[in-house]
């Protein structure tokens, strides 16, 4: 069930919904789903000690378990690496016709924005948009592994993508995905000033849960270091845990990175403003 389904599933349960743990990825759906009050406060030492207060919610509504990066992924024969080394770049004149990405309204665009109105400020980010909406060489469409193979097939020369799904077609053992993965090149966004945005995978106790004490101990059970590694290899995301090591060759593979700090909380707080811009700009 995806994140959507199972939000949803849980709106019409309502307080007979048998739900204890909620699990979703992006601070924009978790921030959608406290604001929805589907959550109760957490009151755990475990929890505050083991995960960074970048990757957690100031109410302790919501804890970040994973992490995950949005890069840029190039068509190696058209486009030069130099030329898309930020965000910005990809608002630049001269990739008009090439920017692939998915929809504007998804929580990932949405919290890459928010990210961008606390870097560019909000008339800075609403020009990018409108910029990177000028630049686009079909209208936004699928999901990032839709846009890495559109990269890849050349009818974008680069576009957007979480880390994870780079990742997997690496892994994967198929000709075809080795042959995307050929094509193209992937750039940590951003180094040489506020780094690459980065996501989590967070979790939560849902509101009306019959087993809250459980719920707890699961979350706690997550943030251990053995859990860690195993939760974040499940989706070749990052562990949020300090001095949890990753075992993921592949992903190792792509080296270490300058991340943005800023916090899950301040993605979350931008994202009706930003899900504004985006329908201001046309970011369908
Ligand atoms: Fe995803």
């Amino acid at each position: 069930m995806n994140d959507e389904a199972l939000l949803e599933r849980l709106r019409s349960e309502g307080s007979r919904s048998p739900a204890d743990v909620v699990l979703l990825v992006d601070a924009a759906r978790l921030a959608k789903a406290e604001s929805d009050n589907m959550f109760q406060p957490i009151q755990s030492n475990v929890l505050n000690q083991a995960i960074p207060e970048r990757f957690r919610s100031k109410n302790n509504l919501w804890y970040g378990f994973s992490a995950r990066a949005r890069v840029i992924v190039y068509n190696k024969e058209n486009i030069k690496p130099e030329q898309v080394q930020t965000y910005q770049d990809l608002a630049s004149p001269a990739l008009k016709g090439q920017v692939c990405t998915r929809s504007g309204s998804h929580p990932y665009m949405l919290s890459l924005m928010s990210s961008l109105i606390s870097h560019l400020g909000e008339y800075g980010a609403t020009q990018w948009a409108k910029d990177v909406v000028a630049n686009m060489a079909r209208a936004p469409k699928g999901g990032d592994t839709d846009q890495i193979r559109g990269v890849a097939s050349g009818e974008c020369g680069v576009a957007l993508s979480n880390s994870y799904y780079y990742v997997r077609l690496m892994r994967s053992n198929k000709p075809e995905d080795q042959e995307v993965v050929r094509k193209t090149g992937l750039i940590w966004p951003n180094q040489q000033s506020f780094g690459t945005h980065v996501n989590i995978s967070g979790g939560a106790i849902a509101a009306n849960a019959p087993h809250a004490d459980k719920a707890l101990q699961f979350l706690e059970y997550l943030a251990t270091p053995e859990a860690q590694t195993y939760f974040a290899n499940g989706n070749n995301e990052f562990p949020v845990v300090a001095g949890v090591k990753l075992e993921n060759a592949e992903l190792e593979k792509l080296g270490s990175f300058k991340q943005d700090v800023t916090p899950a909380q301040v993605l979350a707080d931008n994202t009706r403003l930003t899900q504004q811009i985006m329908d201001k700009v046309g970011y369908k």
